[in-house]
């Protein structure tokens, strides 16, 4: 599956349901019960490795949970690898080096976090072919400085939120991630952009949904309030999977209840 065809299928106005995935058999199963997007998170150094933060993983584990999705996948899904902690940071071509390491492992497009200060790495990878995704909100790599809050509560907050994503799509990323902000903002971030926006904590009104494959199917001790376990009441991991495809998709997750 490619870009041009997820983006039209988002300004005909279908919610894309997105999730993590971090190996080949979720990611045929995942494909399997409809997911539009599996996104390998750096949240594996939690749902994997059993680390506090995202924060030890390298870039050398994302290629190989990158091409053990892929091959899973076997070309029927979109995949977004996720740049690790210090694989891109340090300058535009250190961001593109990365980036061709998960592209060479079957991601379709990367995605980095930050706002203003990922501008210029942003345009150096987009003009150079890569297919960005950019993470705005509360940042999991940034977890040391903010710790893991909700973002943009204030309205100098929301307004700098605002400005990033504007600044964003400026510079040429085709799909932002909105973490852990609130839905009224989220709402009016996707209201003002054109590329489709995906929320996780992020309220009802944005174009898609992601959450943490292992949130959705009861593997996590302490879930977050934004994510439902999609196992209650179904038989099988599939049919916990198509639940949520089916409730992203008619708009019935995420519920107030799910939203800040
Ligand atoms: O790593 C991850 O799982 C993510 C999601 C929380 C969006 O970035």
């Amino acid at each position: 599956m490619y870009l041009p065809q997820l983006i039209k299928r988002a300004e005909a106005g279908e919610k894309l349901a997105v999730l993590t995935c971090y190996d080949a058999s979720f990611a045929h199963l995942l494909v399997g019960a409809g997911v539009d997007i599996l996104l390998v998170g750096d949240s594996l150094g939690m749902t994997v490795q059993g680390h506090t933060t995202t924060l030890p993983v390298t870039l050398e584990q994302m290629v190989y949970h990158t091409e053990a999705v892929a091959r899973g996948a076997a070309g029927r899904s979109f995949i977004i690898g996720d740049l690790p902690f210090g694989s891109y940071q340090e300058s535009p071509a250190q961001a593109l080096h990365a980036s061709a390491r998960l592209l060479s492992a079957g991601a379709n497009m990367v995605k980095l976090e930050g706002g203003a200060v990922m501008l210029d790495t942003v345009r150096f990878l987009v003009d150079r072919g890569i297919p960005v995704c950019a993470h705005l909100g509360l940042l999991p790599q940034s977890v040391n400085t903010t710790g893991y809050r909700v973002q943009g509560r204030d309205q100098t907050a929301a307004e700098q939120l605002l400005r990033d994503a504007e600044a964003m799509q400026a510079a040429g990323v085709q799909m932002l991630v909105l973490e852990s902000v609130p839905g009224s903002l989220a709402n009016a971030i996707s209201l003002t952009l054109d590329i489709p926006t995906i929320g996780i904590g992020a309220g009802a009104g944005c174009d898609g949904q992601v959450l943490v494959l292992q949130d959705l199917i009861g593997l996590t001790e302490k879930p977050p309030g934004f994510a439902r376990d999609f196992m209650a009441g179904a038989g099988n991991l599939a049919e916990a999977v198509r639940a949520y495809v089916t409730a992203v998709k008619s708009g019935t997750f995420p519920g107030p209840e799910h939203s800040f």
